[in-house]
This record gives structure tokens, sequence and C-alpha cells, in this order.
């Protein structure tokens, strides 16, 4: 088994029953208010269009895409969350839902999402897995379609899952880096504070850029 192979098993046992979900019910809000760095971000995001979120857990973020989004497409590691969050949609013409390999967005088209909606799931892993969503985003993105990604910002190597709610090492300044190799440009970081931690994860939002930009970029190099 490689590494990903095994984070993904890993992953599979955490999150096919967590205490999370019913506990996270109650701070929705808490992330769509605009006064917080969540909310304060969205302003720069446009959930009106094809609206990809991964990682859906139990639908509590869907469940608003669907209000605003002429069409969300959501996807989970574990097939009983996607039906969760189907039956919690239930009535919604605009969603489809797919169960994810974990590694990619291989249900999806290239080039035919406005925006990606990510929270709670990439502040758990590993930076390579992280390359591979971050290069999928970029593959399913529009041209000047944007995502917003929660991870990580805890600049440690940490011993166990339990340590810090489990969050694997990165930081804002790595986690734009990445972006960036992978042909984004960083739009606008934020970083969250949390009861365990201050300044414990970041938000970024990405953009694909067009086609002048990117030439201008890959002549720098
Ligand atoms: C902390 S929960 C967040 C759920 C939801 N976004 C929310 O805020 O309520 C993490 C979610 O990520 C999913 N997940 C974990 N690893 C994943 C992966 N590699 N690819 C896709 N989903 C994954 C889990 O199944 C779980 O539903």
């Amino acid at each position: 088994m490689t590494g990903i192979e095994e984070e993904l098993e890993r992953a599979k046992d955490i999150w096919a029953a967590s205490e999370f979900y019913t506990n996270a019910e109650n701070s929705t809000e808490y992330f769509w208010d605009p006064e917080t760095p969540f909310g304060r971000l969205l302003e720069d995001i446009d959930l009106k269009g094809y609206v990809l979120e991964f990682a859906c857990g139990h639908g509590r973020h869907t469940e608003i895409l669907v209000r605003h989004a002429k069409k969300v497409i959501f996807s989970d590691l574990i097939h009983r969350n996607v039906d969760l969050t189907l039956s919690r949609l239930a009535g919604s013409k605009n969603a489809v839902g797919y169960h994810s390999d974990g590694k990619s967005l291989s249900f999806c088209k290239s080039s035919s999402i406005d925006t990606v909606f990510s929270f709670g799931d990439m502040i758990f892993m590993s930076p390579d897995l992280i390359e591979l969503y971050l290069r999928d985003i970029y593959r399913v993105l529009k041209v000047g379609g944007r995502a917003i990604l929660h991870h990580s910002n805890v600049d440690a190597d940490l011993a166990s899952f339990s340590a810090l709610g489990g969050r694997f090492r990165m930081t804002c300044e790595k986690f734009a880096s990445m972006s960036e190799d992978v042909g984004f440009s960083v739009v606008r970081q934020a970083t969250v504070d949390h009861s365990l931690a201050p300044a414990l994860d970041g938000l970024t939002i990405v953009e694909k850029p067009g086609l002048k930009l990117k030439m201008r970029r890959s002549k720098r190099r």
C-alpha cells in the first residue's frame, strides 16, 4: 500500500462515524456569518454558478450552497455521507452527489466548475494528498474560477491524530506556494483561531488564471 492509500484507509476509519457531524451542526451559522474569517472570505467567492463541494460530510454546508447555486456537485470519501446529504437535500433539483476515491475529482468534467468549496477536510490531509487535489481542482475549474480551501496552519510534525485535532503539518505560506506551483494565483488568505490554538487553520482563495497571466508566470520561471 502506498502512503496515500494508507492515509485514505485511516480517513475511512475516522470519518465513517464521528461525533463531529452532530457537534458541527451547531456551528454552521458561524461560518456563514459575514463577521467571521470564513464569512469575510466568502465576499470574494461566487456561489451562483456551478459549485463543487468536496468532503460534504452530512451536508450542512451543501444545504446552504443549493440555495445560492445553479448547480451543486458534492462528494465525499464515505458513501454513507453522500447518501445522507442526498436525503437531506431531498426536493432540491440542482444537486448531484458522488462517492469519491479520496484523491481526485474524477467524477467531474474539466473546466466545468465556477467555484470549489471545501471546509474541514484538507486540514487532515498530507501535503502529498493536498497536491493531488490541487491539481484536480485546477483541472475542473473554468478559467477565472475560484476555490475556497480550509487547510492546516500548524508548523510542526504531530505525533498522533488526537494532537491538535489531527491536523497535518502545513502553513499558509506553503499552501500558497503549492497552489502557485499548480498554476493558481492566490487571491486571499486568512488564519482562523481555534479553541485548541490561535491561528491554527488557514483559509485560502485561489483562482485559475487566464492565459495571459499563465504565460507571464511561465516566462518568469
Ligand atoms: C471534518 S468532516 C467535514 C465535513 C463537512 N465539510 C462539514 O464541514 O461538515 C471531514 C469530511 O471529509 C471527508 N474526507 C476525509 N478524507 C477525504 C478525502 N481524502 N477525500 C474526500 N473526502 C474526505 C470525510 O469523510 C468527512 O466527511
